[in-house]
């Protein structure tokens, strides 16, 4: 059989990646990211457009380059249709359009969602592929959900977040601690040096498997300020032990829903995806519930963690196998259901 060549095209927020698959194996997978939106403290929805049109067209050459692939040699294209930020998934999405009508090849629109829980088939060494149904944790900077996921294109969101994601809770804190954005890693790598048990932090009550950080992040800032009151070097003095206490409390309040929707659904292997789950305690805390719970927890490969395109690329794969294609007239959409 001749093989699928793929190249998928991310833009959905401040990253602009794209990737070559070949059936389910990653040949490139390039991103870039966009500085510019450090200074601000947070993404600038018409500079992450502007900046994705810089460096869309560089970073398919480097993807296909790195792949050894030449544009005529493509089977079909995917991209991200939604969700994200309009102006910035229009850039992905024109740019995919163009080149599918160009090489008259098949134009596949991709869930950012789905792709971030189907980067788990990429086929990687030393990485196992789940078996459905299980159940994925999506957790990134505009998402926070439990998905029980029956197949490919097959999912059910059955918890997610009644107000802010979970990396927003990351970011936020760091921000009050003067870290840069985006402060999730940075967070995470104060979190390594220091005592999780130090400080507490109240955790929320939401029913059933949906989750809340808004209450979290005001506890977050009213604990500092009232400490930085008292004393002003609060924060440098502790703050390696303000993370970890922080990181703990948030993978306390993920275990808690993951343990729920085990208890609910009787399924045990669990899947993480989105950005935060780059986070050491998060992969530490999923690698060690293996032995404490008997479940087979799956975690991606650090890559493929935050926004990519390969990820965008497997998806596309699953769809082009079953046929599944769009015209050029698919349109982009900031909200979109599973
Ligand atoms: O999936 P992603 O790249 O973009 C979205 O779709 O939102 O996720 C980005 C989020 C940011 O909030 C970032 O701070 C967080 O993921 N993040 C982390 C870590 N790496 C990225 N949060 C905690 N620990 C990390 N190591
Ligand atoms: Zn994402």
């Amino acid at each position: 059989e001749n093989p699928v060549f793929i190249l998928a095209l991310e833009s959905s927020c401040d990253d602009t990646a794209a990737a070559v698959l070949q059936n389910d194996k990653v040949l490139s997978n390039v991103v870039a990211n966009q500085l510019i939106h450090q200074q601000y403290g947070g993404v600038v929805p018409e500079l992450a457009s502007r900046a994705h049109q810089q460096n869309i067209v560089p970073v398919v050459d480097a993807a296909l380059k790195k792949a050894n692939i030449n544009k005529e040699q493509l089977t079909a294209i995917g991209f991200t249709q939604g969700p994200g930020l309009m102006g910035s998934l229009l850039v992905g999405g024109s740019f995919a359009k163009s080149m599918s009508l160009a090489l008259g090849i098949p134009l596949i629109a991709i869930n950012h969602m789905q792709a971030h829980i189907l980067a788990h088939f990429i086929d990687e060494e030393g990485f196992d592929k789940p078996e459905f149904p299980f159940l994925a944790l999506t957790i990134s900077g505009g998402h926070t959900q439990i998905v029980k996921v029956n197949d490919y294109f097959d999912m059910e969101i059955i918890g997610e977040t009644t107000d802010d994601a979970v990396g927003e809770a990351f970011d936020k804190t760091a921000k009050i601690l003067g870290l840069p954005y985006p402060g999730g890693p940075l967070v995470d790598k104060h979190a390594q040096s220091g005592n999780p048990k130090a400080f507490t932090f109240t955790k929320p009550k939401v029913p059933g498997l949906d989750f809340s950080f808004s209450g979290l992040k005001t506890g977050i800032l009213y604990f500092i300020n009232d400490h930085v009151a008292k004393n002003p070097d609060f924060i440098t003095e502790n703050i390696d032990d303000i993370c970890a206490s922080v990181q703990h409390t948030i993978i306390d309040i993920l275990m808690d829903k993951l343990k729920m929707a085990v208890q609910q659904t009787g399924i045990t292997q669990i899947a993480i995806g989105g950005g935060v789950s780059a986070n050491s305690g998060i992969r530490k805390t999923l690698m060690e519930a293996e032995g404490k719970y008997g479940w087979k927890t799956f975690i991606p490969k650090f890559e493929y963690t935050t926004d990519n395109a390969a990820m965008i690329g497997i998806a596309a794969y699953h769809k082009f196998l079953t046929g599944d294609f769009e015209q050029a007239s698919v349109v982009s959409k900031a909200r979109i259901a599973f």
